[in-house]
């Protein structure tokens, strides 16, 4: 990993907490800063219940993987504890962690990002675009992203606190995305190190299709390094996402649930090689190897893993053709083993070409982005 080594951020590590404290108040960056990380410019998202450091272990194996995302830790009145830290910031072998964190108590989000940055991880992110209503109820979240006075003191306590990165993540906005500029150059002269945009209103949760074109406006607008993020959900797309852009990274993550080789894909995609086109059976036996992966971490407590079993299988049959009937019968077995052997009768005989796992999206199944309007249906199908 390669730090940035902008005065600015020497400054800071240079500094004692006490004199930064002083030291840092909104100042504007005047030239562009660099992509902090060598490697793959491609970032795992942060995802609620699946980023846990087994899953992260077996993403990173795949390959083509730059940057790993813990799902959000809820920083609420009390510290951190020791144990919690612990379970968190779990590095994978081969990309660098983020550990997210999500509250809006300047004190003890800073206590957080310290906790975690000296635990090991490489970059400390706010999570400023989770729309679940028992999240925005308290304020946090996308909730943040109505009150920039409190964001502000959230993230220059933040600042103030973290040696290393800091980065954001923010959706395009609450209910509309008119103060998207403003909200981004706002966590920029906190002196944020990078941001990741999903560019989705909280109100639209997860409908219709992410607006590229906001990623491309931030990336025209701001000096730090933009993650683009939202509907890459074929390999080809991510490269047309940066072209159409410009964003300094990708960051993928219900596509990847759907298709676990997407990153593999990227990577080949960008060295010329001929990227890999999984059948049913390559895609049965990655199930079976997480499910095995996940039994000798639950230390063989199999029921537990029911529940994410037919969540892993929901989100792979959005690449089978009329998927979702045809797994309706799995998601009614009660064991992991009669619903591996019934998943091993229905992927098996699938031909790589009957499943819609290449990196081009040849059966077109999913809606991707586009900052290119014109040309989106086309290139959904086809780019
Ligand atoms: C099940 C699930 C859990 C998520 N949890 C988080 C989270 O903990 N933190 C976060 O910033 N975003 C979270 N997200 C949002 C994703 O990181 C990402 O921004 C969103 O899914 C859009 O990207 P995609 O189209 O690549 O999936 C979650 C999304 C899903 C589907």
């Amino acid at each position: 990993m390669t730090r940035l080594s902008t005065s600015a951020n020497a400054r800071r590590v240079s500094q004692t907490p006490e004199m930064r404290a002083t030291a840092v108040s909104r100042a504007s960056i005047t030239s562009p800063r660099a992509w902090p990380f060598d490697g793959p410019r491609t970032v795992l998202a942060p995802m609620e219940g699946i980023t846990h450091p087994d899953f992260r272990h077996v993403m990173t194996r795949l390959g083509g993987l730059g940057l790993v995302c813990t799902e959000f830790v809820r920083i609420t009145a009390s510290p951190m504890g020791k144990r919690q830290v612990a379970r968190t910031v779990v590095r994978s072998e081969g990309a660098p962690l983020s550990v997210q964190v999500m509250g809006n108590d300047a004190d003890r989000m800073a206590e957080a990002a310290e906790l975690v940055e000296e635990a090991g991880a490489s970059v400390v992110d706010i999570n400023l675009g989770c729309p679940m209503p028992r999240i925005v109820r308290k304020g946090v979240g996308a909730a943040m992203l109505k009150d920039l006075a409190l964001l502000e003191r959230v993230l220059l306590q933040m600042r103030r606190h973290t040696r290393g990165l800091l980065s954001a993540k923010i959706r395009a906005g609450f209910d509309d995305s008119s103060q998207v500029v403003e909200t981004a150059k706002l966590i920029q002269d906190c002196g944020v190190d990078y941001i990741a945009v999903h560019p989705r209103r909280r109100c639209d949760f997860y409908k219709g299709v992410a607006d590229w074109p906001i990623i491309r406006l931030l990336k025209e607008q701001l000096q730090i390094p933009v993650i683009g993020n939202g509907d890459v959900w074929y390999a080809t797309d991510a490269l047309r996402m940066r072209r159409e852009t410009g964003c300094d990274a990708v960051m993928i993550g219900r596509p990847a649930l759907r298709n676990p080789w997407i990153f593999a894909q990227i990577a080949a995609l960008e060295s010329d090689e001929p990227p890999i086109h999984p059948t049913g059976l390559q895609l049965f036996q990655f199930i079976e190897a997480l499910i095995r992966h996940y039994e000798t971490v639950y230390e063989g407590r199999k029921t537990g893993l029911v529940g994410p079993l037919k969540e892993m299988l929901t989100w792979h049959a959005r690449a089978i053709p009329n998927g979702r009937p045809r797994i309706s019968a799995l998601l009614r077995l009660e064991t992991v083993d009669s619903i591996l052997a019934g998943a091993y009768e229905l992927l098996a005989p699938i031909p790589a070409d009957g499943l819609d796992l290449d990196a081009q999206g040849s059966l077109g199944l999913e809606q991707c982005g586009s900052a290119v309007l014109q040309e989106a249906p086309a290139l959904s199908q086809s780019a």
